[in-house]
């Protein structure tokens, strides 16, 4: 198939060549033609190319256009010695052949478009010429999302959403458990089937069932679980503004987390310029409501020399969830901002006396002190920044943990290091 092409070819440039330097003015068309359908259907990550051939002028320039001539994707010039030019986005996909042809490596779905090859020969014109590429995919790469709602009745809307990539477009069927779900009034679905709406007063009747979509097209199927969750926060932390009179809470939800909104609870005096409103048994109240997409609250106006304590209680409805770990804000046990950075400045200088005396006394005693997981700890996390001279400050009393440790399950952990002056430890060991 190419050789007929190939002699064509060969010919025709000979030809041009004799005719442009023989006889001048004489007619001579730079023509590229498709070799091959121009429609081409490819696999998703298979490597497929647009071949093309030419004749009327040799080692004519070459652009390839996606989406029509709206979007150069490679440039160059047949059998020169310049490196093509590619778009740099797509230099990974992307190649084109010694003879013009475009190649696309482990072709990608989002490659689907058009694509124009136009040929130029300063004096000898222009040609171009279009293929259309499609590209096939089964439903890949998909998590099943999650959102919630209240509609105008009270009733909990919960949407649950399937979204493949694949070519053509996947069809989703739905189930809970082994049994097919049908559009309905309990259960609605999208028109483009993505889409399950699963309608109820009450926040039990959605969880601990197993909902299933099933993402299928001609290439195949694939098939995602949704295990809806009762109201609750993954991760939650706080931190305040400059003077601390300010702080904003941020907070996540579980992936398939049923939540309609949040409970903002806070322990301790009064916002100023805020009455309390209603306090309950273990002394936290609500001071504010936040809809159900919300992540941050900021929360004003506080006291900087007292002490509060934050908590998220996640509701579907009036469903309450558990409560997100208590954040505290205050100066705690009074130790200022400077003497936090001289315990941390003053660490380095601390694990070089204890590593220089650690050594001395395995060199005098041949005993050997186990530096611990602790310290190593501890000194990952330190400040570098920070003058060393302040550590004398930092040791006149305790810190305030909560500035340090965020989570409070690390605090036991910090605890030996700041509250035991070093000596103390190293004679326990000898
Ligand atoms: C596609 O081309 C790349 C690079 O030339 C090669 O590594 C890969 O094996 C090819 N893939 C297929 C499916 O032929
Ligand atoms: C150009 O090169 C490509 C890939 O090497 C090949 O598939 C195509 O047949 C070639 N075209 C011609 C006209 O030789
Ligand atoms: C390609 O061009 C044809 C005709 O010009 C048009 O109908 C089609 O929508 C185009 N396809 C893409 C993917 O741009
Ligand atoms: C389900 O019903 C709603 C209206 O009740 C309609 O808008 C939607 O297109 C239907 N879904 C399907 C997949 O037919
Ligand atoms: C929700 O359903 C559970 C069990 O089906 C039931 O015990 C509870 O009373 C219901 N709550 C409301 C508010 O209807
Ligand atoms: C998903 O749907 C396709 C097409 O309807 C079907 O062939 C396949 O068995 C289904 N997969 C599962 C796990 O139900
Ligand atoms: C929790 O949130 C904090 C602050 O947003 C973040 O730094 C941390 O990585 C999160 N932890 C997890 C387990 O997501
Ligand atoms: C604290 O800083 C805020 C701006 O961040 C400012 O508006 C406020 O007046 C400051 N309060 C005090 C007590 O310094
Ligand atoms: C707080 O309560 C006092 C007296 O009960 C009232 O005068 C004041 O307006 C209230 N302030 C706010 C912000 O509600
Ligand atoms: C906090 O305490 C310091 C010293 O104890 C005082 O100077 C400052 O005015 C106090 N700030 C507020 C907002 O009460």
């Amino acid at each position: 198939m190419t050789g007929p092409d190939d002699f064509g070819r060969l010919s025709a440039g000979f030809l041009t060549i004799l005719l442009s330097f023989t006889f001048q003015g004489v007619l001579c068309e730079l023509v590229v033609s498709p070799v091959g359908p121009t429609l081409v259907n490819a696999i998703c990550g298979s490597n497929v190319t647009l071949a093309v051939s030419f004749s009327g002028a040799p080692d004519p320039a070459v652009t390839w256009f996606m989406k029509g001539f709206s979007l150069p994707v490679v440039t160059w010039t047949i059998n020169s010695n310049t490196i093509p030019d590619i778009d740099e986005n797509r230099r990974k996909v992307l190649r084109i052949e010694p003879n013009g042809s475009l190649t696309f490596v482990n072709v990608p779905l989002e490659y689907t478009s058009n694509y124009t090859i136009e040929m130029t020969k300063s004096g000898l014109g222009r040609s171009s010429a279009t293929f259309t590429l499609e590209v096939f995919s089964s439903p890949v790469n998909f998590l099943p999302a999650v959102g919630t709602r209240v509609d105008s009745e009270g009733k909990i809307v919960v949407a649950i959403q399937c979204v493949s990539e694949a070519w053509p477009k996947a069809v989703v069927s739905w189930s809970k458990g082994s049994e097919a779900l049908a559009n309905g009034t309990t259960h609605q679905i999208s028109s483009d089937t993505t889409q399950l709406e699963i309608l109820g007063y009450n926040v039990s009747k959605f969880l601990l069932q197993n909902y299933f979509c099933n993402c299928s097209n001609p290439l195949g199927s694939q098939r995602r679980e949704i295990l809806l969750t009762g109201p609750s926060i993954s991760n939650s932390s706080l931190f305040s503004n400059h003077n601390g009179t300010i702080v904003t809470l941020t907070w996540e939800v579980p992936p398939t987390s049923v939540v309609t909104g949040f409970d903002i609870q806070m322990k301790g005096p009064d916002l100023l310029g805020k009455n309390r409103t209603q306090t309950s048994l273990n002394g936290f109240n609500t001071i504010q409501h936040e809809l159900g997409t919300t992540r941050r609250a900021d929360i004003f106006i506080l006291d900087p020399n007292l002490t509060y304590m934050f908590r998220i209680i996640p509701k579907a409805l009036t469903t309450e969830g558990d409560p997100s770990t208590v954040h505290r804000i205050g100066p705690g046990e009074g130790l200022s901002r400077s003497a936090i950075a001289g315990i941390a400045a003053g660490i380095p200088s601390g694990i070089l006396f204890l590593v220089l005396l650690g050594g001395f006394v395995y060199f005098c005693r041949q005993i050997r002190y186990p530096l611990s997981k602790t310290v190593e700890k501890v000194k990952t996390s330190q400040t570098e920044t920070t003058p060393p001279n302040l550590l004398t400050g930092g040791q006149k009393s305790p810190p305030d943990y909560n500035r340090l440790q965020q989570t409070p399950s690390e605090r036991p952990v910090a605890l030996p290091i700041f509250g035991t002056p070093l000596p103390v430890r190293i004679a326990t060991t000898v």
